[in-house]
């Protein structure tokens, strides 16, 4: 039953050439998909919960779906994570639910508001045996408009938004936190950039130089594939300038770099409704769902396999299984609470 925390995962990832890939799960078919593609790479993998994810499905309903996917893959290594956690009453719900991994993303606060907030989550978190991760600096495409930012204006000065290597020593030192999201200029949802995005690799080069051994984590980087904006727009669909990160820097990112984790949500969602769109567009007396969200699953397989050969985790599973069980199997405490092992 190999769900664990991301420690296994990080130890190898850290100086291995490869990241994990944390995706964003909201459903059933998405759950299967993400799983699915990873069992047939051998990957390890994160799933990731969202607090609209949470609401939207319920997490009761997600729980049992997610649990259901450890049990049909039992040599498959899974962490299931809180993705952006704004609160220590949503830790703790999480905690309880089991999950064995949390993020707290205090990155539109004050810095000493961040750092407070995220070292009370690491007390709470490291109790259980859960890991924490936070976030430094302000990414693109939702977090500029939580601080008031517009898009154009959050562009125009990316430089200082972007993570400062050595606050990151402090902010490290002051909260214990386990892993780090930096912001280098990546950014959340399809419409990150306006023109063509470079990343800042020497804020990974200078963080990793300032804080040896911490795992660092991208976010918004999906790569918003040109051919899925045209099957999108093809069939209906009204998504023009679309764009995303260019896989071959989040490869540089991950393996000339050290990125050990790689959030990857809108690519899901864009290949699960080109397919939609397309069985809608071309099979209009269709309507039983299993006939589109069934091609919906298998177009978010083909993504997410996609994303591991970038991420260079294919093969990997066994390696993290193996680490898993050099640490002494670590689960956290709330997890066996919650009757779920
Ligand atoms: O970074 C955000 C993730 O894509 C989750 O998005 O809050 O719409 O579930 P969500
Ligand atoms: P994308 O919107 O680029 O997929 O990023 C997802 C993410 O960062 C989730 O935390
Ligand atoms: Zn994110």
């Amino acid at each position: 039953m190999p769900l664990m925390t991301t420690r296994p995962m990080f130890d190898l990832a850290y100086d291995g050439g490869f990241a994990v890939g944390a995706f964003n799960v909201n459903n059933m078919e998405i759950t299967q998909g993400i799983v699915e593609a990873c069992a047939a790479e051998k990957s390890p993998l994160i799933l990731q919960i969202s607090k609209g994810a949470r609401k939207y499905a319920n997490m009761r309903y997600l729980k049992h779906i997610i649990d259901a996917a450890v049990e049909d893959h039992p040599d498959l290594p899974i962490a299931i994570h809180l993705d952006h956690g704004d609160t220590i009453d949503l830790v703790k719900a999480c905690l309880t639910d089991g999950f064995t991994s949390v993020m707290i993303d205090g990155s539109h606060h004050p810095y000493e508001e961040n750092v407070r907030l995220t070292a009370e989550v690491v007390k709470t978190a490291h109790p259980a045996g859960v890991l924490v991760e936070a976030e430094l600096g302000i990414l693109g495409g939702i977090e500029e408009h939580v601080v008031g930012l517009k898009a154009e204006e959050y562009e125009k000065n990316v430089e200082k938004f972007l993570t400062d290597p050595s606050q990151a020593a402090d902010f490290w030192k002051r909260t214990g936190v386990d892993s780090l999201a930096i912001a280098i200029g990546t950014s959340h949802g399809a419409y990150k950039f306006k023109h063509e995005a470079k990343l800042a690799m020497g804020r990974i080069e200078q963080t990793m130089k300032t804080c040896p051994g911490l795992p660092l984590v991208m976010h918004g980087s999906s790569s918003v594939p040109r051919e899925f904006i045209d099957l999108i727009n093809k069939y209906g669909g009204n998504m023009p300038n679309a764009m995303g990160v260019p896989e071959d820097q989040i490869h540089a990112a991950v393996t000339k770099y050290g990125v050990c984790k790689v959030n990857i949500d809108t690519d899901l969602r864009l290949a699960l409704t080109a397919k939609i769109r397309e069985v809608f567009a071309t099979k209009p007396a269709e309507f039983d769902p299993r006939n589109y969200l069934g091609p919906g699953r298998e177009a978010i397989i083909g993504m997410v396999r996609r994303k591991l050969h970038m991420l260079n985790s294919a093969g990997k599973a066994e390696a993290v299984i193996q680490q898993w069980q050099k640490l002494g199997k670590p689960l956290p405490i709330f997890y066996a609470k919650a009757g779920r092992v």
